[in-house]
């Protein structure tokens, strides 16, 4: 049967995805109901849509596809218009449907009185029990309408008293920590009000009845795929039902829809998994690797990158990027990434961004040289830029003071001494598009790290009409979208890196543009256990950019030895961004070895399906184990935190083996069953704290 299915008699619309279920209907008074949304099941029957009580509106609205501010409804609404003639209530109910092909769906609704129409699109994704939405608003009408909160869409957990929610939460240096909540009654808003997806929260949440596991137990998901501003509001609506909305934020936006326009929100993708959280998580990686990722490299392995901050930070020159090539050519580096600094008045933090050509004290005869050198290493050059940002203190500002996002005659704040370029100007977005292609076009370059290094303040646009000036936040998102976009069509052989802080804008929406993530400024390796278990329940490991970096860490001041930070680094896109001037002779050696085993075994941690063995949050050790789509080749990290006498570590139970291959272990001989390695585990002995190791395991023909 077709994943989407329509049965007239019940005017009901069946969404079977894999493991996911998603049923609508029309009710009677002709608005749109979900009727279910998790595991599978078999619908068909007459379906009651729930009673009445006297002081309570329909009971059936509390399950509404997409609520509106009018009638009486008084949940979080996807959606609140004001119509012509001032009026603030929009009802909206069922016109008519088309099924656009066996895996698509498209539900027109239409307000009662205006001619205002929402269509819902649904697109199931079987294979990876998941399906995505989006609503596209159009003003048919003949007058303004003004949109004041219009989410992606609302879904309508099976009813229960009490629920928990899990989300990715922390802060700069600190991102995708795993958090987890009871909900029993009222709001949970988990919201970025900062231009940019976050630090503070992830639009990836996920909710159980508060049994499931990693690998057992019923799991619900909802991801939005959104770089700015975004809210996610979880709401008891009464009768034990649970609402979750997902959208771009409304706080301080409006939008202005004029007759014959449109407005198209971001995807909201919904997962359902009957296997825990490890089994969402795999999903969700297949779906990105085969759908969300930019083509053109999805199917490719992520390079070994050499990047200069930690090492040069902002003192770059040709004479040190030419030394430093040198050895990360010899440790067997792919991309060697020229980070900030490198353009002209860059010293530090307080100028520069805005005046995108080479700094001449630093570079005389421009980037051609070091390009050059880095080429005739064998190795792809890389770049890093900050487009949407400029410095009061820049040739850009002192010629375009007005290029920035303000409000007349009030202060700019400036966070990392620098403001937010406002790209709803077309002059600003030709600007930045134009040195970004000329840059890409006259050099020689295969690699771009595009950050974005503050929230936004102010957010004024004072040459906008009035009824445009709330519109940035999603404008802004809109041209950075854009850029990427164009640039990527232009320029198809370029790798986006995508960095905001560190992990400041990582999102499905982000992930649709740039090939990896800058997952956090953090670079401790233990810390890093955290963030990445975190960033790996929605996101997948190809697209998570993973340093080994020098001792004592910068921000923790604290030792792990070299095998330690590469262990934890290679669970993602391996970089290094250690002085390599500074090691001695045998660590050049250690960090080669680690370098050449990382790209002989990438493909499965880059492509394969992972397992989160054991979670760092338990404060003894932590296990992760990739392994191939084939179950032929596999990989086990594991770590010790603090071991005390008596504290072993237990044998590790693998997971995702073939019970009745047999595996050898790192080409040593030993042989072991699947079903051995599964049932029994591997005893490790890692005594000590902060020790790592990591197994490689392959099937014998
Ligand atoms: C941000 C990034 C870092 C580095 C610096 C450069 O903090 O996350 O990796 O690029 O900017 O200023």
């Amino acid at each position: 049967m077709a994943p989407v299915s329509f049965l007239p008699s019940e005017r009901l619309w069946s969404i079977s995805a894999g493991e996911l279920h998603y049923v609508l209907k029309v009710a009677d008074d002709g608005s749109l109901i979900n009727v279910h949304f998790g595991g599978r099941a078999e619908f068909g029957e007459s379906i009651q849509l729930g009673g009445h009580f006297p002081f309570e509106p329909g009971l059936h609205l509390l399950r509404e596809e997409y609520s509106t501010f009018g009638g009486l409804r008084f949940m979080e609404p996807c959606l609140k218009a004001e119509l012509p003639g001032g009026v603030r209530d929009c009802v909206l109910k069922y016109e008519g449907h088309r099924l656009i092909d066996e895996n698509g769906l498209s539900i027109t609704l239409k307000d009662i009185g205006y001619n205002l129409l929402v269509d819902l699109h649904y697109r199931a994704y079987p294979q990876y029990n998941l399906v995505v939405r989006w609503a596209e608003i159009r003003n048919a009408g003949p007058g303004p309408v003004i949109l004041e909160e219009v989410l992606s869409g609302a879904v309508s957990l099976p009813r229960r008293s009490s629920w928990r929610m899990t989300f990715l939460a922390g802060h700069w240096a600190g991102e995708t920590k795993i958090v987890q909540e009871e909900l029993r009654a009222g709001k949970k808003v988990l919201e970025s009000r900062r231009g940019v997806t976050s630090h503070q929260l992830n639009p990836a949440v996920f909710f159980d009845a508060g049994d499931a596991g990693e690998e057992e137990g019923e799991v619900w998901g909802c991801l939005l795929a959104w770089s700015g501003n975004w809210k996610c509001v979880s709401e008891y609506v009464g009768h034990d039902q649970l609402r979750v909305s997902m959208g771009v934020n409304d706080f301080d936006f409006s939008l202005y829809l004029g007759p014959g326009e449109t407005f198209k929100t971001p995807k909201m993708v919904l997962t359902h998994s009957e296997g825990g959280f490890g089994a969402l998580s795999r999903s969700l990686h297949r779906f990105e690797r085969d759908v969300v990722l930019p083509r053109n490299n999805a199917k490719k392995p992520r390079p070994v990158v050499y990047n200069t901050w930690e090492t040069l930070y902002f003192n770059v020159n040709e004479e040190n990027l030419k030394r430093l090539a040198d050895l990360a050519a010899e440790i067997g580096v792919e991309v060697f990434v020229v980070d900030d600094g490198w353009f002209k008045g860059r010293n530090d933090d307080r100028a520069g961004l805005g005046d995108w050509v080479p700094d001449p004290k630093k570079f005389p005869r421009g980037l051609g040289p070091v390009i050059e050198h880095v080429k005739s290493k064998g190795m792809i050059f890389g770049i890093w830029v900050e487009p949407e940002m400029v410095n009061p203190n820049s040739d850009l500002y002192r010629l375009h003071p007005d290029w920035v996002y303000h409000f007349l005659g009030r202060p700019r704040s400036e966070m990392r001494n620098q403001l937010v370029l406002n790209l709803c100007r077309e002059d600003v977005r030709e600007y930045v598009f134009g040195w970004l292609d000329r840059l890409l076009t006259e050099n020689d370059i295969g690699f771009v790290k595009w950050d974005m290094n503050r929230s936004f303040s102010e957010p004024g646009w004072p040459d906008a009409p009035r009824e445009r000036q709330r519109e940035i936040w999603v404008r802004h998102v809109q041209a950075v979208y854009e850029i990427l976009e164009e640039l990527r069509r232009r320029h198809p052989n370029v790798i986006f890196e995508g960095c905001s802080g560190g992990g400041g804008r990582v999102d499905l929406g982000a992930m649709e543009r740039f090939d990896q993530f800058w997952t956090s400024d953090n670079t401790d390796a233990l810390d890093r256990l955290f963030i990445q278990e975190g960033f790996t329940m929605a996101y997948c490991p190809k697209t998570m950019g993973a340093w080994v970096t020098g001792v004592p860490n910068f921000l923790t001041n604290r030792f792990l030895s070299l095998e330690f930070r590469f262990h934890s680094a290679m669970m993602g896109a391996l970089g290094i961004s250690v002085n390599l001037l500074e090691l001695s002779k045998n660590e050049i050696e250690e960090v080669k070895m680690h370098i050449d085993f990382y790209k002989k075994v990438r493909h499965i941690v880059q492509d394969g399906d992972l397992y989160r063995l054991k979670s760092p949050r338990t404060g003894e050790f932590a296990a992760f184990q990739y392994v191939t789509p084939e179950k032929t080749e596999s990989l086990l990290f594991a770590f010790t935190l603090q071991q005390g006498f008596g504290k072993r570590m237990p044998n590790i139970r693998l997971r995702g083996l073939d019970p009745d291959l047999a595996y050898e272990l790192d080409g040593s001989g030993q042989v072991f069953s699947g079903s051995y390695l599964m049932s029994y585990g591997l005893d490790l002995g890692i005594r000590g704290d902060y020790k790592s190791m990591v197994v490689y395991l392959k099937a014998r023909k």
